[in-house]
């Protein structure tokens, strides 16, 4: 299907259609591949992974398979993980600390530089083999951090990281601020597949009205546990449209944002140590931020494939592409540097983490059911060709509670499939 003829936007008649082959259709899968996410800055990992020199981590990203690292000097590298010999996957460990990686195949040996230093026979190739560029381990063209958080670019032309991330980096900023020293990963990671398209997980990350006729099961727990029903009713929320298809809404929250409650003793008996922790943020940021920081929860995707909540637990999310009808999901916890030794404050953040948004928690299990029926129903695209996606267009001002986060989202991807490959500065 012809890319120009997927998004629908009929602002007379406040309509907003999506045609599902966008979420069935090998060709539409194709182009996304090529226009969007080889082109824009893909989540690769966290730097608390690769503190020492010679960690590392495998990843996946865009259908290449990657190795992040710190190299002995303390240079940050990432590298496809295929030997420049005759292809093979060398790091077959998700993480680990190394001095070298050698491939499985012929044992050429690379050090953690990338640097060919080892050939099986040396005497066989030419004197100069080791040095030729052809036989290193070959680097991801652009590599690039924001506040711990590392992305690859395979477009060696884009725009910088700091470009791309544009107004999401008000809410990195926010999100990071939690912290006096850095933000670091806790707990291990959690992986799942659903059978559904990755855009369908974009969507849900922003899409707030969603949470009570899908979730009663987490809201009755909540209310069994406090006493009472959370409402959504009255809360205040916004949504903000951030540039480069990044979008976030950011709100009040029914049950209570935990931020400073995870220190030990959560309960009146901790209110010293909560109002400490408020009073730092205080200090350091000011009240109108402090406040922001530690009382409104926030849901903010990075375009195209990241998601993180900072709201009940603070999580990323990590989506990967596998095809039109499937994607595999990456989740891992995320916490204060100073209270990772804290096991109470851990224990309590992982639970929630686990509890709400884990594969087997109250919440996900309820999204992935929802998001595999929704890519069933497409199977009557033929009859019942488009979603709809026009919530709150008959207002001027978009609610959060409306579908304005998924048009933003929407408009961006259709403006990248129709460009070329470069991402709009
Ligand atoms: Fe790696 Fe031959 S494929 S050494
Ligand atoms: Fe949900």
């Amino acid at each position: 299907m012809d890319p120009g003829a997927i998004v629908h936007t009929d602002n007379d008649r406040h309509q907003f259609k999506v045609h599902r082959s966008a979420y069935v259709d090998p060709e539409i899968f194709a182009a996304e591949k090529e226009r969007i996410f080889n082109s824009s800055w893909l989540y690769v990992g966290h730097l608390s992974e690769i503190d020492q020199p010679g960690d590392f981590v495998t990843r996946r990203v865009a259908g290449r398979d990657l190795v992040l690292s710190r190299d002995s000097t303390g240079v940050m590298r990432c590298f496809l993980n295929a030997c420049p010999h005759r292809g093979a996957k060398i790091v077959r460990e998700k993480t680990g600390n190394a001095r070298s990686f050698t491939c499985i195949y012929h044992a050429w040996q690379f050090n953690n530089a990338g640097k060919l230093i080892g050939l099986n026979g040396p005497e066989t190739y030419a004197p100069d083999f080791k040095a030729d560029p052809l036989h290193q381990l070959q680097p991801v063209p652009l590599l690039d951090e924001y506040r711990g958080l590392v992305f690859v670019n395979f477009d060696a032309g884009a725009q910088t990281l700091r470009e791309y991330l544009a107004g999401a980096t008000e809410f990195l900023d926010l999100i990071m601020d939690q912290s006096q020293e850095r933000m670091v990963l806790i707990g291990g990671v959690q992986e799942y597949a659903m059978r559904a398209n990755w855009k369908l997980l974009a969507e849900n990350a922003v899409d707030v009205f969603h949470l009570q006729p899908l979730h009663p099961t987490y809201f009755d727990m909540i209310g069994a546990l406090s006493g009472s029903q959370p409402s959504f009713r009255g809360l205040k929320g916004e949504a903000h449209y951030l540039g480069n298809g990044h979008t976030v809404v950011e709100m009040d929250t029914p049950a209570g944002r935990p931020i400073a409650k995870w220190m030990p003793g959560w309960g009146e008996e901790s209110k010293a140590s909560i109002e400490r922790v408020y009073a730092d943020l205080v200090r350091r940021f000011g009240e109108e931020r402090a406040f922001r920081i530690a009382n409104r929860n926030r849901n903010l995707v990075l375009f195209p494939n990241l998601v993180i909540n900072d709201h009940i637990s603070l999580t990323i999310r990590c989506t990967e592409p596998v095809a039109p009808d499937a994607m595999d999901v990456t989740v891992w916890g995320l916490a204060p540097e100073e209270e990772a030794s804290n096991t109470v404050a851990v224990k309590r953040r992982l639970t929630s983490f686990i509890e709400f948004l884990g594969p087997g928690g109250f919440a996900t299990p309820d999204d992935i059911e929802a998001l595999e029926l929704c890519q069933k129903g497409f199977a009557n695209m033929r009859e019942a060709p488009w979603n709809d996606v026009s919530k709150g267009m008959v207002s001027d001002t978009a609610s959060w509670m409306d579908e304005g986060q998924m048009r933003y989202f929407w408009l961006e991807w259709q403006n990248r499939l129709l460009s070329n490959s470069k991402v709009a500065a």
